[in-house]
């Protein structure tokens, strides 16, 4: 949710600036600018893609050493070249990029424009511009941050920033609360970023800043303190990201990229963790919470989006083989509508980002109430993987595509280890199953591939499916949240309505939709469940509707059933959502494709969530 990147060194800036807002336009890509400070702070700013902006300055000739960017996903104010980061304040002495929201910032605008100060914009982020330059003129001696520290003091609601200031030339200010930024230390130079993507190919020495922090950068110095002036002491992290990652290689999109590194990254999840040759799973992130884990009464689970879907599948495995209670809750919910916890209670937060506004607000509420807080993340070093008592890393790698692929199958992959260690531990599941799930789950990369392998036949069903209006997904058991993530690609990145539901409930609404338009994508392998959800196909065939079944390899009578089928090699019932989700995800790419729309970049969405 917006980029912010900033440098200052002795390279030109501008160059750094737009390749790391390429990097970061994942976060959001409705609008973007840059601003310069070499004698005078010079802001480009418009309406669009950061390669439109590059195209803009580019015919500009933009010299100098010193400069922040930004690219936005508009919060307050339509996506426009005004509502454009940076924005300056009033007499220009300021520029500012911000992610988040600033809540009260109509009562601090009321005031500014009582002390006679113009805007030019809707946006939150001219409010703390100029409340940073109101402060800097109360005084000949008040420097750029302390202004910003006064400033920031006066604001209620979040902010990753980085400020420039014209008449301090050699520096940039920023400051974080509730929003992530990453400071890269350089030899002689310094970047700033919202992740450490557009830092990595420069150094991997990088510092993340803490609620509060408040840092001022200068060619030679870094330093940090917090917003009432305390100096903080500062944590040097070494990266580990390859700059590969950073890039589609062959492939024509980050989305498609991802889905086929899929049997490499669940292999990656589990490296080191799952030793099918001894029957051992090894989380060594929760090694010292474990007894505490062993102890609870009740697991809970909160995510967004995908990472909930996830959660759904963990509920499914805790209880059947662990037999401990377990509650998946949005943490949107979660943290507004006052749950029971205690410290009897263990919550497990899902992130891929590890810094979406919702999961963090409800990992500070179930800290406050003395429950043992863990993590399921992908990005090393994030807020929540910092906040957390404990937790496990999914290793999925840098996912940039806006529609979660690869996060998913490692945040599933992660889930099943947990739930099979924790029956094991717990004696509730017998050893002839624990065995047999470690070793289909050091299958699944293999079988994955053979998956894969599909992607023609999805093709060809995307051509049949793509001018479809409504689609409707279906499953049961652990497949029930794999039908819910396979809808939710769909809308994601075709517009395309889509619905995910419970196969049995079908009845109870959904039906009313199926007409010879309709296509119904049922996930139906062959397990436990089949008979019931032929039946359910039957009653979709018998009022016209289409059905996609996703189908267990050989098995014949859907095929003469269905429409159409996508065949997944036979596996364990609870490791099939991780091949069943793989067809699913690359039809939902291909209709997009079809249909024209950007993949990568969904309209008004954002891969990272960091405002409510
Ligand atoms: C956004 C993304 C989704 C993601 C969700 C939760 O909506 O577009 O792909 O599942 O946020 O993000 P998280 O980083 O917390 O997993």
């Amino acid at each position: 949710m917006c980029g912010i990147v900033g440098y200052i060194g002795n390279k030109e800036a501008f160059p750094v600036l737009i390749n790391g807002l390429k990097r970061l336009e994942y976060r959001g890509y409705d609008s973007a600018g840059v601003a310069i400070l070499n004698g005078t702070l010079d802001v480009y700013k418009q309406q669009g893609k950061v390669g439109e902006l590059e195209e803009f300055v580019l015919s500009q000739k933009v010299q100098g050493n010193v400069g922040i960017g930004h690219t936005r996903w508009a919060t307050h104010g339509e996506p426009s070249d005004a509502n454009a980061h940076p924005h300056l304040s009033m007499n220009g002495k300021f520029s500012v990029v911000h992610n988040g929201i600033i809540e009260n910032y109509a009562r601090l605008k009321e005031d500014l424009v009582k002390h006679g100060f113009v805007f030019s914009s809707e946006t939150d982020t001219e409010v703390l511009a100029n409340l940073i330059e109101f402060f800097y003129n109360q005084a000949d001696d008040i420097s750029a941050e302390t202004a910003v520290q006064l400033a920031l003091s006066k604001v209620v609601g979040a902010y990753g920033i980085a400020v420039l200031c014209s008449e301090e030339k050699d520096k940039i200010v920023v400051a974080r609360k509730g929003s992530p930024l990453v400071v890269g230390l350089g030899n002689g130079e310094y970047f700033v970023a919202s992740d450490a993507s557009p830092i990595a190919e420069f150094t991997n020495h990088v510092v993340y800043l803490n609620d509060e922090d408040v840092a001022v950068l200068d060619k030679n110095n870094f330093t940090l303190k917090n917003i009432q002036n305390n100096p903080v002491s500062m944590k040097i992290t070494n990266l580990d990201l390859e700059i590969g990652e950073l890039d589609k290689g062959d492939f024509e999109h980050f989305m498609l990229k991802e889905i086929y590194e899929q049997p490499k990254t669940i292999e990656e999840t589990f490296r080191g963790r799952l030793k099918p040759e001894y029957s051992e799973i090894v989380l060594g992130g929760l090694l010292n919470v474990f007894p505490r884990i062993m102890e609870a009464e009740r697991i809970v689970i909160v995510g967004c989006g995908t990472s909930w879907h996830a959660a759904l599948i963990g509920e499914y495995m805790l209880e059947e083989y662990a037999r401990v209670p377990v509650e998946v809750e949005y943490a949107s919910e979660f943290r507004y509508r006052k749950p029971v916890l205690t410290e009897k209670d263990a919550v497990i937060f899902i992130s891929q980002s590890g810094e979406t506004a919702d999961t963090m607000a409800a990992l500070h509420l179930a800290k406050e109430k003395g429950a043992l807080v863990l993590g399921i993340c992908n990005v090393v070093g994030s807020s929540l993987s910092r906040e957390t008592d404990a937790g496990v890393y999914t290793h999925a790698g840098v996912e940039i595509g806006v529609a979660s692929t690869k996060a998913f199958t490692a945040q599933v992959t992660v889930l099943t280890m947990f739930a099979l260690k924790l029956a094991k531990a717990k004696g509730n599941i017998g050893e002839e199953e624990y065995q047999e799930l470690v070793k289909e789950l050091s299958q699944i990369p293999e079988k994955g591939k053979q998956v894969l392998e599909n992607n023609e036949a999805i093709k060809q069903v995307a051509e049949k499916y793509k001018d479809a209006v409504n689609a409707l997904y279906l499953g049961r058991g652990y497949l029930f949240p794999v039908a819910l993530e396979g809808a939710l690609k769909l809308k994601e990145i075709s517009y395309i309505h889509a619905e995910g539901y419970a196969a049995g409930e079908m009845k109870h609404g959904p039906i009313a939709l199926v007409d010879d338009n309709l296509p119904v994508v049922v996930v139906a392998p062959h397990d436990a469940y089949y008979e019931k959800i032929v039946s359910n196909i039957q009653e979709v065939k018998a009022r016209k509707g289409n059905v996609i079944a996703i189908v267990t390899e050989g098995d014949k009578g859907l095929k003469e059933m269905a429409n159409d089928v996508i065949e997944i090699p036979k596996s364990h019932p609870a490791l099939a959502p991780l091949l069943a989700v793989l067809p699913l995800q690359l039809l939902a790419y291909h209709i997009a494709l079809l249909r024209g729309c950007n993949v990568d970049q969904p309209r008004n969405l954002a891969k990272s969530v960091t405002v409510e």
